[in-house]
């Protein structure tokens, strides 16, 4: 083909490939010499001390004596632990998510009045602006959603008077609006995605204001509109275990990153949607279920313990599934015997799975979650903890809801631009230094040759 479509030729990428290889090889031992903190972790695992923030605490394990001690996780937005959140929100019979995206951008939890305002304001802002759907997103549709999402951000720059004033006011301005606008964006762009790439019908709902989020997602990704109080109840739940996850996980992290060097809101938000959607970290929900359909056709009694071992045995031992070597949903970078999201998630996820009659497969994952451990001792012969991460139950509690596959991700995506708007403006208004860490050079010095020469 020519022109736009060209594409460079079978043989010619495999020679590039080759001549790539030649030169850029770095032998692991070579991090060890340097001292390099991979995945700017220290040696134990723990993570490299970047940076202070009074917005979340992810808790793990203790160091006493200078060892690591398991403990069970804990998650404490601005101090209050998420379990209490929900316990308080589940009391009192009401949405949540939306007074914890003012925790964590505001510091303390609203009152009533605050709430009702914010509530308000939320609603209004969810509108995107005028042909922006026509405009931007059925513009080079894609077929991912978060890739969609991303651009769109972006794009809100130009709808923007004052794009690129980083004050208090016009930062926490921009957050609100982007906050609100984020499920309407991931709607919108998951119906043209089906218009364009699954030959489906486009349809879209005018929003309700009075709506919580988890009520107006629902609402709009449905046909027919209609939803139970359970069912969005459950997905507030969700929306607000996702909210923040403190200033080290990667999104996070790059979008403290950005903001760091001073550019505007929209590029910080881009590249954190960016970094979400890794397998490695927001896309393991899309991996865990696609692990789990591997499961249930690789193993033909669910209720075997022993099969299904011998399943996750394979898994890891790259026989089978994707290859990878890893159970998705399993391990986490801080946390050690137990993963707080999940175990809230697995708690109020059960009822559903019962009326919804999928209790074999709710019944499927909790087996992975007891029985993946000792399959990872034995194959991998490492004692280190591996519990059950948020990701092993929130795609199948998005499955319950109906929600496709390609909003797994996208969903983690709404729940978490509170957090990355919080340190957002936490780096802006407290760090005051651009990041810039150091990478050793370990090339050889080489002459340049002149080109008749080479
Ligand atoms: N399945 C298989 N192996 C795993 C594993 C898993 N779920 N979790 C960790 N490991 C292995 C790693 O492959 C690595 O093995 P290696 O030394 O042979 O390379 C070793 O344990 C240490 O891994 P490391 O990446 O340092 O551990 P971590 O605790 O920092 O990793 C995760 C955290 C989340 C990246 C990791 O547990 C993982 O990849 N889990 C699966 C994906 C997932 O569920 N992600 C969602 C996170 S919320």
């Amino acid at each position: 083909m020519n022109g736009y479509h060209a594409n460079i030729p079978a043989g010619s990428l495999k020679r590039l490939c080759d001549e790539f290889k030649k030169y850029n090889q770095i032998s692991p031992e070579l991090f060890d010499t340097y001292h390099v903190k991979r995945g700017l972790r220290n040696s134990d695992g723990t993570g490299v001390l970047a940076g202070l923030t009074r917005i979340c605490n992810v808790h793990g394990y203790l160091i006493n004596e200078g060892e690591k001690m398991p403990i069970e996780g804990e998650l404490i937005y601005r101090g209050i632990n998420v379990k209490e959140i929900v316990k308080g929100c589940q009391k009192d019979n009401r949405f949540g998510f939306e007074e914890v995206i003012w925790l964590l951008l505001f510091g303390r939890l609203p009152n009533k009045d605050q709430l009702e305002a914010f509530n308000a304001i939320l609603g209004e802002l969810r509108e995107l602006p005028p042909y922006f759907t026509e405009d931007v997103l059925m513009k080079a549709p894609s077929p991912n959603i978060m890739n969609k999402m991303g651009r769109a951000v972006l794009a809100l720059y130009s709808y923007d008077d004052n794009p690129e004033d980083t004050s208090i006011e016009n930062v926490l301005s921009q957050s609100i609006k982007l906050i609100a606008k984020m499920p309407t964006l991931m709607v919108h762009a998951y119906q043209v995605k089906r218009k364009n790439f699954d030959h489906d019908t486009m349809f879209f709902h005018p929003l309700e204001p009075a709506h919580s989020t988890a009520e107006s997602i629902l609402a709009t990704m449905r046909p027919d509109k209609q939803f139970t109080d359970e069912e969005a109840k459950l997905l507030d739940i969700c929306l607000i275990l996702h909210a923040e996850h403190g200033g080290g996980n990667n999104s996070t992290f790059s979008c403290r990153c950005l903001s760091s060097t001073g550019t505007d809101t929209y590029s910080a938000i881009s590249a954190a949607i960016g970094s979400l959607k890794g397998p490695r970290h927001g896309g393991a929900n899309l991996k865990v279920m696609e692990m789990m359909e591997y499961i249930k056709k690789g193993v033909s009694d669910w209720e075997d313990d022993e099969e299904v071992s011998a399943f996750l045995e394979k898994l890891l031992k790259k026989e089978a599934g994707d290859r990878s070597g890893l159970i998705y949903g399993m391990g986490h970078a801080v946390y050690t015997i137990s993963d707080p999201r999940a175990v809230i998630l697995k708690e109020n996820a059960r009822k559903l799975a019962e009326k919804k009659g999928m209790l074999d497969e709710f019944k499927l994952i909790e087996s992975v979650e007891r029985l993946a451990p000792a399959a990872f001792a034995k194959v991998k012969n490492n004692n280190k903890y591996i519990c059950a991460n948020v990701d092993l139950y929130s795609g199948m509690v998005y499955k319950m809801l109906g929600m496709p596959p390609e909003l797994f991700t996208p969903l983690f995506a709404v729940a978490r631009i509170p957090g990355w708007c919080a340190h957002r403006i936490e780096e802006i208004t407290t760090a005051n230094r651009i990041m810039r860490p150091a990478y050793k050079a370990i090339s050889q010095p080489l002459e340049y040759t002149p080109l008749d020469q080479r």
